[in-house]
């Protein structure tokens, strides 16, 4: 046989085993697997080549897509999942459809969501993402299994201790106040009435960007910053180039969006390895950690140039991909959580008055600390509750790496399973008639008397790969409302649709359907009490009685002056910024702390172009013995 024959004969093998390989895929294994649960009693929508069920899947979603909920419907399932409610319906509550060639095994059971999440011995574990998804989410804890990811489970688990992040709590604030003066300076520019609207899904994004960035990067958290704004940009291309049918290898070709995909990952990679650089070239000494005591330091410090210390290790790119994966994971479930908190809030005033009354109580108008966040049950509540209803992350997703058996269900390797947290949390069977309703005090004894099944609440997973930035997530979120409620009084825009939709694997708002997307809930903030609360001290330096009073803020006012003229009296408190200031106008008060000479009374700190103006070393601005 000649060389030709030959070569013939091999290509004509690898085409035959490939045509066997692509009709194993596409047609054998789908007849397989759907025999496999038909012989256990779980049926489901027939399987088409190629596409699977993926074209009914989405003739649903578009049904659902096209109208906007009442907005005191909390039954979002119809509208988030819509083949669950029909499939559901006809095939019972554990199902099997095929996302394209991927088997899907649908269920809603808390037992059984229980099984295989705590299941530790690897058999379940997170499915392949696309490289897209890879892209921008870093491959981080999040999406990688095995040995890589326990390795990295037990170098970032100190990071997200309670005593850790308390001490983040100043920061968080720092953070909030800042969003807070733009929507304070938002408010007082208006110049129709009092009211304004804010769009707060945005203004939630931004916020927990710098939290994230701040409980990561510590004092480097300006750059960490600039690293996030690129990977949210690369995280928008992704999602535009991305397509239901992934074709592999299509992610190498130079197309102009590959080209601008890669440039942009590029930039965050870059800017994240300077970061780390940085820190590399000058340790601190007196830290417990020479690398800073932040997400970051902690990761440096188990780089795997420093063979000397004991424990487990990462690669530089490690660090890099875990850093854009917390961000990930982070900004984006934290916002939705704010997001839906504040839109219940403003469906249900009379919480939000209970809400405002228990912060005044336990933190006064203050910054609050962790251990008076601590004290807020009933904004523990109403977050159990708005986490329920409007689960952030509404499925979680496993695969199957072998056949296993669970209870008397077979579940056959690379069956893809999906979890809706969504229907578990709103089912009659473990929440009661009323499932579907607002109703905080369901969590009045804790959460575990709060349902019929221990496991019916998942919003921050289950076993060993629940949620690692929960307790940080939990006290963002209460910082963020304590400061919000002392600040502002919040209700729902008219021009609010009720259009929740899951995006990029999160719950979030959409707008009505057309050419402008609504993407959160609007508000409208009245501003109530001087920036926004006034406090009158009575009887300075005595009672430390506090009253409150409710403004509203018009263009033309001078806010000072109007809460003198009002009814605050002549003496009051108000927040300049962080900054307590204590209005007085009494001249004999003012006698008392103009002539004091023991410098108790000094001049305040003047912004920097003062001493530009004044002259650093001028009468003006100097005080003490120069
Ligand atoms: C309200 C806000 C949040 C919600 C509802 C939420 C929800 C979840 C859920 C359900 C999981 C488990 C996923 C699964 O089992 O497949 C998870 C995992 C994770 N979350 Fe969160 N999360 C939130 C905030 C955060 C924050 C603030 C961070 C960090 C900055 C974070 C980082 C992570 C990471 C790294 C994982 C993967 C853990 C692992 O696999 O070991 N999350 N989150």
């Amino acid at each position: 046989m000649g060389y030709l024959s030959m070569i013939l004969v091999a290509v004509t093998v690898v085409i035959v085993s490939k045509i066997l390989q692509a009709c194993r895929i596409v047609v054998w294994r789908p007849y397989a697997v759907t025999k496999c649960f038909t012989n256990q009693g779980i049926m489901g929508p027939s399987y088409s080549i190629l596409s699977g069920s993926l074209d009914e899947m989405k003739k649903l979603r578009r049904v659902a897509m096209g109208t906007a909920l009442n907005t005191n419907s909390h039954d979002i399932t119809e509208r988030v999942i819509p083949h669950f409610t029909t499939w559901s319906s006809q095939y019972g509550e554990t199902f099997l459809y095929w996302y394209g060639l991927q088997a899907r095994l649908f269920i809603s059971d808390p037992e059984l969501a229980k099984h295989i999440l705590s299941n530790k011995s690897n058999i379940f574990v997170k499915p392949k993402a696309m490289p897209t998804a890879e892209l921008f989410a870093g491959k981080g804890l999040p999406l990688i299994n095995g040995l890589d990811w326990f390795r990295h489970r037990k170098i970032a688990t100190p990071a997200f201790t309670i005593d850790k992040l308390k001490g983040m709590v100043k920061g968080m604030a720092t953070c909030t106040v800042s969003m807070l003066d733009n929507w304070k300076n938002h408010a007082i520019s208006s110049a129709d009435d009092q009211c304004r609207e804010i769009e707060v899904h945005g203004e939630f994004k931004r916020l927990m960007a710098d939290i994230i960035a701040h409980t990561a990067f510590g004092s480097s958290f300006v750059a960490g910053k600039e690293a996030f704004k690129a990977q949210l940009q690369l995280q928008q291309c992704c999602a535009a180039s991305s397509t239901d049918t992934f074709i592999p290898g299509s992610q190498y070709l130079p197309t102009p969006s590959n080209i601008h995909i890669w440039k942009l990952d590029r930039k965050v990679k870059e800017t994240l390895k300077s970061i780390i650089d940085g820190r590399l070239n000058s340790p601190k000494t007196g830290n417990s950690n020479r690398y800073g005591n932040d997400l970051l330091g902690i990761m440096i410090d188990a780089l795997d140039i420093f063979q000397s210390r004991a424990g487990p290790k990462l690669k530089m790119e490690e660090i890099i991909e875990e850093s854009k994966a917390f961000f990930v994971a982070g900004h984006g479930t934290t916002a939705s959580f704010l997001t839906w908190t504040v839109f219940l809030l403003c469906k249900y005033p009379e919480w939000q008055t209970k809400l405002r009354e228990e912060v005044l109580n336990e933190c006064s108008v203050g910054i609050p600390d962790a251990d008076m966040l601590a004290k807020l049950k009933l904004v523990n509540m109403v977050f159990l509750e708005a986490l329920r209803l409007y689960c952030p992350v509404i499925r979680l997703f496993r695969q199957g790496s072998e056949d296993t058996k669970i209870g008397n269900l077979m579940i056959p390797r690379d069956t893809c399973i999906e979890i809706a947290l969504v229907e578990i949390h709103r089912s009659e069977k473990y929440w009661g008639q009323d499932a579907k309703e607002f109703n905080p005090l369901r969590f009045i004894n804790g959460m575990s008397q709060a349902a019929k099944h221990p496991n019916a609440l998942l919003e921050f997973g289950f076993g060993p790969r629940t949620c690692i930035g929960q307790n940080l997530a939990m006290l963002a979120g209460k910082t963020t409302i304590t400061l919000i409620l002392q600040r502002f009084s919040l209700s729902l825009s008219p021009e609010y649709k009720h259009t929740p939709i899951e995006h990029d694997d999160i719950l979030i708002s959409d707008g009505p359907t057309g050419p402008v997307m609504k993407l959160s809930p609007k508000l409208k903030e009245q501003l109530h009490k001087p920036w926004a609360n006034a406090i009158i001290l009575k009887n300075m330096g005595r009672s430390h009685t506090l009253s409150f009073m409710t403004m509203k803020l018009t263009q033309k006012w001078s806010l000072i002056g109007k809460w003198h003229l009002t009814d605050l009296g002549e003496t009051f408190l108000y927040m300049h910024g962080m900054e307590p200031t204590i209005y007085i106008s009494d001249p004999e008060l003012a006698t008392q702390v103009l002539s004091n000479k023991s410098g108790f009374f000094s001049k305040v700190q003047f912004p920097s172009s003062f001493e530009t103006l004044f002259g650093k070393l001028g009468l003006f601005l100097l005080t003490g013995q120069d």
